[in-house]
């Protein structure tokens, strides 16, 4: 910290654009009392929400995921994936306990922008007839179908939705830049089924899943001890395992395993200890979704560049560096993630790499040393912030089920504790480019972690856990198939 500070002082020395980026720093800080305060905050929203719909801004939506893979699983099953920047359709052999995942394969497209902001009948469109394209490439190995029966796919649709079922959910809105028309309020599978036989399609959607909990689920094949699932992508939202008995709002009945997944939708998370800035506000404000997922949108990877972006916009506005602004600068997300990650990581004495960051992105051609090492900073300060606040969101989550450390009660369900390995950690299976690809993110929020639980950080432990959307979904389609054989 001495070392930053030191650097900031040096630039400050020059211009006064360090001392306004200062100012941002102060406003964006993240100390470790506010993050206790944020954790708590957002353990007792947990628990607003599971009281009843509409409790919290956090919905702590039912996932009517209430038993999770063990690794008998068998079939093919196919898995489409919606949420991010690319579409998936994937297609996967699941043969039993010692083989695995004998065969996989998988497509994937960017989506056309226009049909992120089109009308649901675009979007789903689009979708089947991928589906279609690749449901045509199945070759003989994967078997015929028994008579009578569809194949079957897990839809990872990464949004919020009120499930009716483990395979029906409607849409309560659209986030992460989609804003595609009459799709809130209907049944997202219901959309997708409709598209697939407008496509000549036969299958069967077996199981409607978030990403997270596809994350999750796609942990606990491999490792039981696997509690909560976490994503830090484009956007970032958490699922995990929850005691059917602390959750007041379920009205379904007894659950034979005792438990269920909430997806808890946590980019919506808001507390007035969250450090938002000016520059922060602005950005809400002019975004597709003004005033929702406050959260999401000081983590999560669709933001941080932009952050970044509207900092430096600023300082140059009012002429404190570059030589004045470019048409570039004043475009909306032109930084992306991969972008701020490798220049944060330039280890060049003359920041080359951020030079050409300037250059690529902004078209600015030139720019001083200093210059460049504000640009490091700034993108510093807003990456730790974010990682920090994923580390606090984690920590209220475990303080949530006990396993913070602060109390021995982890549940009171008696079949959940024996599962558990004993004196294991808690996992996390987490997935998404910015914990998979942006090291200082995740390094930072690991030490988060550390710094507020101390000693008892040994008790959890994250784990990158690949392609839940796509395996993850296809395990649930099989737990849930209609063909299960008991
Ligand atoms: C957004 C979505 C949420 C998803 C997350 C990560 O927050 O609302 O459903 O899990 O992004 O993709």
């Amino acid at each position: 910290a001495y070392a930053v500070y030191q650097r900031v002082y040096v630039v400050k020395a020059k211009s006064t654009a360090a001392y306004k980026l200062e100012e941002f720093r102060k406003a964006a800080s993240t100390p470790l009392s506010k993050l206790r305060s944020i954790s708590n905050a957002l353990c007792t929203e947990m628990h607003a929400g599971l009281i009843k719909d509409g409790g919290s801004r956090l919905k702590m939506l039912i996932s009517y995921v209430d038993e999770l893979p063990n690794g008998h699983e068998r079939g093919v099953f196919y898995a489409l994936d919606l949420g991010g920047t690319n579409f998936r359709v994937m297609r996967v052999k699941l043969a039993g306990k010692a083989k695995r995942v004998d065969k996989s394969e998988s497509i994937e497209v960017s989506i056309p922008p226009e049909a992120m902001l089109g009308t649901s009948e675009e979007l789903f469109d689009f979708i089947a007839n991928e589906v279609a394209k690749f449901q045509k490439t199945e070759g003989p190995e994967y078997g015929s179908l028994p008579p009578g029966q569809k194949r079957e796919l897990g839809f990872t649709f990464s949004f919020p939705c009120n499930q009716t079922a483990i395979d029906g959910g409607t849409l309560v809105r659209w986030t992460k830049g989609f804003k595609v028309s009459g799709t809130v309020g209907k049944d997202v599978v219901k959309l997708l089924t409709e598209a697939l036989t407008r496509k000549g399609v036969d299958m069967r959607v077996a199981a409607l899943v978030n990403d997270t909990v596809g994350t999750l689920a796609g942990g606990r094949y491999n490792n039981n001890d696997v509690m909560v699932g976490l994503i830090l992508g484009t956007g970032s939202n958490a699922c995990y395992v929850e005691d059917i008995h602390d959750i007041p709002k379920w009205t379904g009945g007894p659950v034979e395993s005792g438990e269920m997944v909430i997806n808890m939708e946590w980019g919506d998370f808001y507390s007035a200890h969250l450090p938002i800035t000016d520059v922060d506000r602005e950005l809400d404000e002019v975004s597709v979704n003004p005033g929702e997922q406050p959260f999401e949108k000081l983590i999560s990877g669709m933001y941080l560049g932009e952050i970044v972006r509207r900092v430096l916009l600023k300082l140059a506005e009012e002429g404190e560096i570059f030589d004045g602004v470019t048409e570039k600068l004043r475009e909306r997300f032109v930084l992306k993630t991969p972008d701020i990650s490798q220049a944060h990581g330039d280890q060049t004495v003359d920041l080359t790499a951020v030079g050409r960051m300037l250059k690529n992105r902004f078209g600015i051609e030139k720019s001083t040393k200093e210059e460049r090492e504000l640009v490091v900073d700034l993108i510093e300060t807003v990456v730790e912030r974010g990682a920090r606040l994923a580390g606090a969101g984690i920590v209220g989550v475990l303080k949530k089920i006990g396993r913070d450390g602060s109390s021995k009660r982890f549940s009171s369900s008696q079949k959940l504790n024996a599962r558990l390995t004993a004196g294991a950690p808690t996992v996390v299976g987490v997935d998404g480019g910015l914990f998979e690809h942006y090291a200082f993110f995740r390094n930072t929020m690991q030490g988060t972690i550390g710094q507020l639980l101390g000693d008892n950080a040994k008790l959890v432990s994250l784990e990158l856990t690949k392609d839940g959307s796509g395996i993850g979904a296809a395990l649930l389609a099989a737990t849930y198939s209609k063909y299960k054989t008991k």
